[in-house]
């Protein structure tokens, strides 16, 4: 893997869509890692995979299902069932990291968790981004982009030695504190307030 994969703030995608996709591989990634972590890794490799996808659906949420609303065809469907899965996923990341890594569930709960925001991902896949693709143009495209980077770079996945806590804005706290102020900087970045 290269460092453009494996750190999303230095990704240089900028189309929304490329850079959603991309994440969606890391995130297979992630999942894969915090399965195969030591019992002493597993807290950093989890905290890894909640703040990622604190920052990607999120950014969806803000940024790329308005849009899909208005422009795709049954785009009202489209995405309530999206944000359904997203909703079914958030959920479940709320009590496991209630719960921690120690909790006799966890490993349960984190395969409950891969497939559901799998189905998920790939449902985006197929219903939403490939719709989204064909009905916009290369510079809505990269307008779109900029929230999503802005979120990513408070959520580094792999920095190398010394880059994470150097990283002032480094996204902490619960799942829900994370969304709040992935949210926060999204609308920023997007010019939008409140
Ligand atoms: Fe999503
Ligand atoms: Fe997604």
């Amino acid at each position: 893997m290269t460092d453009r994969q494996t750190v999303p703030e230095l990704m240089d995608e900028k189309d929304v869509v490329e850079l959603l996709l991309a994440q969606h591989s890391l995130i297979r990634d992630l999942f894969d890692e915090v399965e195969r972590a030591s019992a002493e890794d597993r807290p950093e490799a989890f905290q890894r995979l909640v703040r990622l996808l604190a920052v990607h659906e999120t950014a969806e949420e803000e940024i790329v299902h308005p849009y899909a609303r208005r422009k795709i065809d049954g785009g009202d469907a489209v995405v309530d069932d999206r944000l359904a899965e997203e909703n079914e996923a958030k959920q479940l990341l709320m009590t496991m990291d209630k719960a921690g890594v120690d909790d006799p569930e966890f490993t349960a709960n984190l395969a409950l968790l891969r497939g559901a925001v799998t189905a998920h991902a790939r449902s985006e896949e197929r219903y939403e981004f490939t719709q989204l693709r064909a009905r916009t143009s290369p510079a809505e495209r990269r307008a779109m982009a900029v929230g999503v980077k802005a979120a990513e770079a408070i959520a580094p996945t792999h920095p190398h030695a010394g880059v994470e806590s150097a990283t002032k804005n480094l996204l902490v706290g619960t799942p829900v504190a994370m969304m709040d102020r992935a949210r926060d900087v999204i609308r920023q970045a997007m010019g939008k307030t409140g």
